[in-house]
Parts: structure tokens; sequence; C-alpha cells
């Protein structure tokens, strides 16, 4: 099975997500302790689409992040390049189209909103990502990122490093359909930026009002910026 490096070519990338498609929710389920959910969820909260909006979920995977969103009833169109990972989700009945968040096939100010969960760390080119979700989305539009973090406090980020490179992967090879992209999880979650780190490179970007919130001490963090009017 194959896994990706940590240049994170996009064939790479696309081919290990399909490898993991099959069985990727509920890996993420065992692998976070059942957090997910409660991630995903304040992530709507932050976001909060309104019934009438229009908002890209990219890097959508099979979905399961879209559905959430789609609770709100804004219309929650999701985005991916793996078609392993969107046919997983045809079933979920939110809007899908296949595409590399790096060219998207919408106009200019197309969204209200635009957000990513768990995908924004696998762009081959973070800046350029940022770069084409603040073409797509209207002035005065939101962005909503939610992405592995820094743990805050030191001990829990100790015991959280050795989690990730020393339990996670035989946890994963119990579970996953392609274990091998869970030693690739653990190595890009580890060479991500921190929580000020991005929230700089979002509005190098263009982005302004850059915030963002931290979840399970910081393992997780939602960052939340405008695009200028
Ligand atoms: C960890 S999954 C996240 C899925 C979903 N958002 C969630 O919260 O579970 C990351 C997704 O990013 C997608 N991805 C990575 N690079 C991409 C790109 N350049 N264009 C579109 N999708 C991309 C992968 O195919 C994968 O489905």
């Amino acid at each position: 099975m194959s896994r990706a490096g940590l240049d994170k070519n996009p064939r790479e990338v696309a081919a290990m997500f399909d490898g993991v498609a099959r069985r990727y929710d509920l890996t993420n389920t065992v692998l976070s302790f059942g957090q997910d959910r409660r991630w995903r969820n304040v992530t709507r909260r932050v976001l909060a689409p309104k019934r009438d909006e229009k908002v890209l979920d990219l890097a959508a995977g099979s979905g399961v992040s879209t559905v959430e969103f789609a609770r709100s009833g804004a219309y929650c169109v999701a985005a991916d390049f793996s078609l392993g990972m969107l046919s997983v989700g045809k079933a979920r009945g939110v809007p899908m189209v296949a595409a590399d968040a790096l060219r998207l096939p919408f106009a200019d100010g197309a969204f209200d909103a635009v957000t990513i969960s768990f995908g924004l760390r696998n762009l081959v080119d973070t800046g350029a990502g940022l770069r084409e979700m603040l073409r797509v989305v209207r002035p005065g539009g939101r962005l909503v990122v939610c992405e592995f973090s820094t743990p805050t406090w030191q001990p829990f980020r100790t015991v959280y490093m050795n989690y990730l490179m020393r339990a996670l992967p035989p946890i994963a090879r119990a579970v996953s359909s392609n274990p091998d992209a869970y030693v690739y999880l653990a190595e890009s979650i580890r060479s991500w930026p921190d929580q000020r780190k991005l929230g700089e490179l979002i509005a190098e970007s263009g982005w302004t009002d850059v915030t963002w919130r931290n979840l399970t001490s910081g393992a997780v963090a939602v960052h939340s910026a405008l695009k200028p009017r």
C-alpha cells in the first residue's frame, strides 16, 4: 500500500487517500478516541453557516465534514481530488466535485465561506491553497481551517508526540485499509507549523482578522479569518 512523503507529491497524496478511503471514518474515530466528532461540531459552530449561504468544504474526502456543515441548512459542496474518498462518500447525499485545491473549478467569489478540515496539511503548497480559497470566496466571506496543531501544555505535548510516533501506527495496522498512511499522518503532524505560525501564513496569504481556538489542549486548532472587503 502507498503512503506519501513529506514533499506531499499530489499524485502520491491522492493515491494514499484512495487507499485509506474504505475505512477512513472508522479509523479516525478510533485513533482520536471519538474526539473527531467534537472537533467537527466545534468547526461547524465557528463557521456558523446560514441557511441561504453557499459553503465550499475543501479536501472533504468522504464528505464526513461536509455532512456536519450541511446540518446548518446551508448549501455545502464537498471538493476533493481522491476519487476513492469521493466514491466512499457518495451515499452521504451531499454535492461532490472532483477538484484540485490548487486549481479550483469555481468562479471568483462563488462562495460565502470556505472551510478545510484536516486537509490543508496535505497540500503540496499551503500558501497557494490559501490564496486559491481566497479567490473563490466573496469579499467579506469567511475561512475556517480545522487542523492538527501543537499541544500547548508541555507534559501533554510529550505524551501526545509519543502517541503519534509509537502507539498510533500499530493501532492503525489493526483498523485501517492502508496503515502506512498513518505513519505519514504522524510525520506530517510533527512537521506542521504551530498555531501562531499557521495564523501568520493565513494572514500572509491575503486573509484578515485571523484568530484561532485550541481543541483538546491544542492537539487540534480551528483557525478563522475573513476576506478583506
Ligand atoms: C485527512 S482527509 C480529510 C477529509 C475530511 N475533510 C475530514 O475532515 O475527514 C484529507 C483529504 O485531503 C485531500 N486532498 C489533499 N490534497 C488535495 C488537493 N490538492 N486537492 C483536493 N483534495 C486534496 C485528500 O484527498 C483527502 O481526502
